[in-house]
């Protein structure tokens, strides 16, 4: 009899592995990326990350968690016991990236109530900052946002309610609903984009290539980060749902589907997104490079100015497109969750109810720091270094440590190709142990060497102008005690499992 909690149906984990995938990073920071890393030229090294590191990986992945049948931590350590700290390191990024995830998600959820009277006005980045966000300097917290404070609330109760309820019934359950219904929304809102004047300046934008930018490394990470953050790969978030598979799953078709039909949302995510700027552009007569701004001011400056602009019913479809950034970080906001409620249950053997509370309460009393005034200014920084230093550079240890010390491709290979339909051939091992690794691992140092060297004549952080202390502590401080914290999560006992009856009755009757 089965001990774990377990998926319902094979689409029930595909639709939640799309769920996971399919957030914030999709329409948030793909298009943006995209955009200011060469336009069509990001679609190479894109393609090639897509390929030879992120969907190998999400067959490594899948193929950890479907053979240890672990959260993240205990894969690493049923694994090899001396690499359990890969695992938690993982769970510390996905913790931090949920702290400031919900932030956004609440954002949202005020924009899509703001988009019924277009409250934004004209100047919509006046209004982000000074009347929504009330920004004060960076560094000063300035007490609560209360327009940010109670959506925020309602974010976790809604996230926090869903995991409570358990895999089958409250993940699975919540992605049957949230993801079909934000297909049909975000489908809608590109036909329109499509349709507007202008839609073509906007695609040629994205598409028309500057081959210069392949040669820089900046362009690769990029490609890289994006790949790791849009996949949910690297930070524990597909190792802890593939841990829910029942024994006889694919692996390989299944991490296929869900790595393309990613890629196919992110593309799709560009083409609307440059559409619209494409109208903007030539409804203010401004080159279209001085309309798009960084994520953030992506969805909450210059959308809601597009919005103003809409022929008609500017509304609903400002109102279907915040819902829709709502739906898809919900969505995988839950996963991100589910790494530590996952890894607490497992290593203090409590309830999975008992791990909600404790890891989604922790989480939710951290987020409380970017519903302050100076709220953004962290968010900014946290957002950078853990994306940059914390989520590629773990991409790569796991990629070393796996191909090159443990040399555990091979019987990785032959479990994959044990269950599933599509067998692995020898790209993988070569994408996994050469190309990832050679790729990956020179531009991290470059990425390195370059921001140690700048990190005290020149502001970092996305918008900039920050001071070196401010960067030091939110920034680096962040990315680094993710790894630290994890290491010394790692030394300490694992509870004895003298409730481990109780525990099996529990998930068994879950995944009934
Ligand atoms: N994969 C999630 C996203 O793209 C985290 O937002």
């Amino acid at each position: 009899m089965s001990t774990r909690s377990q998926w319902g149906t094979r689409a029930g984990f595909i639709l939640a592995a799309i769920g996971s995938a399919v957030g914030l990073g999709n329409i948030w920071r793909f298009p943006t990326t995209a955009f200011e890393n060469g336009g069509g030229a990001f679609m190479i090294p894109y393609l090639v990350a897509l390929l030879t590191a992120g969907i190998p990986i999400l067959i490594m992945e899948f193929t950890m968690g479907h053979k240890y049948r672990g959260s993240s931590p205990l894969t690493f350590k049923n694994m090899n016991k001396k690499t359990e700290w890969v695992g938690w390191w993982g769970v510390l990024i996905a913790f931090v990236v949920s702290t400031y995830y919900s932030v956004i998600i609440a954002w949202a959820i005020s924009y899509s109530i703001f988009s019924f009277n277009l409250n934004w006005g004209s100047d919509t980045e006046n209004f982000l900052y000074n009347n929504h966000l009330e920004m004060v300097e960076a560094g000063q917290f300035g007490g609560f946002v209360p327009g940010v404070l109670i959506p925020l609330v309602i974010v976790w109760l809604v996230v926090l309610g869903v995991l409570y309820r358990g895999v089958r019934k409250g993940i699975e359950m919540a992605n049957r609903i949230f993801i079909p219904t934000l297909v049909v929304v975000f489908l809608l809102i590109v036909i329109r984009a499509l349709t507007l004047p202008g839609a073509i300046e906007g695609l040629n934008a994205f598409f028309t290539p500057d081959f210069d930018a392949i040669l820089d490394g900046q362009v690769w990470i990029a490609a890289y980060g994006q790949i790791f953050f849009s996949m949910s790969i690297a930070f524990a978030i597909m190792i802890t749902y593939s841990s829910y598979l029942p024994k006889k799953s694919d692996i390989t078709n299944n991490a296929f589907i869900v790595g393309f039909g990613n890629s196919s949302f992110e593309l799709l995510c560009g083409i609307g997104v440059f559409s619209v700027l494409g109208f903007m552009s030539v409804q203010q007569n401004v080159p279209i490079n001085e309309v798009v701004d960084g994520g953030i001011g992506l969805a909450f400056v210059a959308f809601p100015q597009i919005i103003n602009e809409f022929p008609a019913l500017n509304e609903l479809f400002g109102f279907l497109f915040f819902a829709s950034l709502v739906l898809a970080g919900m969505s995988s906001l839950i996963s991100i969750i589910e790494t530590y409620v996952a890894g607490l249950s497992d290593k203090l053997n409590i309830s999975r109810k008992k791990a909600v509370l404790i890891g989604g309460g922790t989480a939710a009393l951290v987020s409380l720091v970017f519903a302050t005034r100076g709220g953004i200014n962290f968010l900014d920084a946290v957002d950078y270094f853990i994306n940059q230093f914390g989520i590629a550079f773990i991409g790569l240890v796991e990629v070393v440590l796996i191909a090159w010390v443990l040399r555990k491709l091979g019987e990785f290979k032959e479990h994959a190709n044990s269950v599933s339909d599509i067998r692995l051939g020898g790209w993988w091992t070569f994408s996994l142990s050469v190309i990832t690794p050679i790729v990956l691992g020179f531009t991290m140092f470059d990425l390195f060497r370059k921001n140690l060297l700048q990190l005290f004549d020149k502001p970092s952080g996305n918008y900039g102008g920050y001071s070196d202390l401010f960067v030091l502590s939110s920034g680096w401080l962040v990315a680094a005690g993710a790894l630290i914290v994890g290491i010394i999560i790692s030394l300490l006992k694992w509870r004895a499992s003298k409730n481990a009856d109780e525990h099996k009755t529990q998930d068994t009757r879950e995944a009934k």
